[in-house]
């Protein structure tokens, strides 16, 4: 079964309060989800493998480590998870960038794939699944549905809120994910908002309604 890590370091805390904030506009609340995305970026690399090198200091020659090269991908659920994308690359600047976008059919209400663009090479990399809000779950596991159609084979989920609901669908249709969270909320409401969550992700991101 796939694991949840809640990344609660205090800096993350601190910035989701404001993030969550309903006073905070559309320039702030951009520039927090995209910082909240950098330390989330940091906690989730802790594993990248590391290779030994010689180094020349202006002392002498020492062993010291590099990454491995591990080839990685950042792949944004449209819209609300573009918001997290230039945060990551930050840290991961290499890092290959692919889009889902799903749309939800207006009489099944299921996620269906209306674009998807992704590195040729998806198979060889380790995949960051994005998206700021996991409330019902049916997004995300449609779109990782969507990369392993496509032959991959190493996904990782990354969101700011997630509700247990939709925790419990990503872990159930997709044991191998492991999934990174920054708060644990409460519930969803009968409109498929998380409780208390920061309200519609896209339209604080965007500043559209
Ligand atoms: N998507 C959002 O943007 N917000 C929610 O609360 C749930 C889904």
């Amino acid at each position: 079964m796939g694991k949840v890590y809640v990344f609660d370091h205090p800096l993350i805390q601190h910035k989701l309060t404001y993030i969550r904030d309903s006073k905070t506009g559309t320039k702030e609340f951009r520039e927090l989800v995209d910082e909240v995305a950098s330390l989330m970026a940091f906690e989730i690399t802790r594993d990248l493998p590391l290779t030994e090198v010689d180094v020349e200091t202006p002392v002498t020659t020492a062993k010291s480590k590099v990454l491995s090269g591990k080839k990685l991908g950042i792949i944004p659920i449209l819209r609300a998870g573009l918001g997290m994308v230039d945060g990551i690359l930050k840290l991961i600047p290499a890092a290959k960038v692919g889009h889902v976008g799903l749309y939800r059919d207006p009489e099944t209400l299921q996620p269906v794939e209306y674009y998807v663009k992704l590195p040729s090479d998806i198979e060889e990399r380790e995949l960051i699944v994005v998206d700021p809000m996991l409330a019902t779950g049916g997004s995300a596991v449609e779109a990782i549905n969507s990369l392993k159609k496509r032959g991959a084979k190493n996904i990782k989920f990354m969101c700011l809120i997630a509700a247990p609901e939709g925790v419990d669908v990503v872990k159930e249709a997709h044991p191998d994910v492991d999934i990174y969270i920054a708060a644990l909320d409460e519930k969803l409401n009968d409109h498929g908002y998380i409780v208390p969550g920061l309200g519609d992700a896209g339209d604080r991101l965007y500043g559209t309604k």
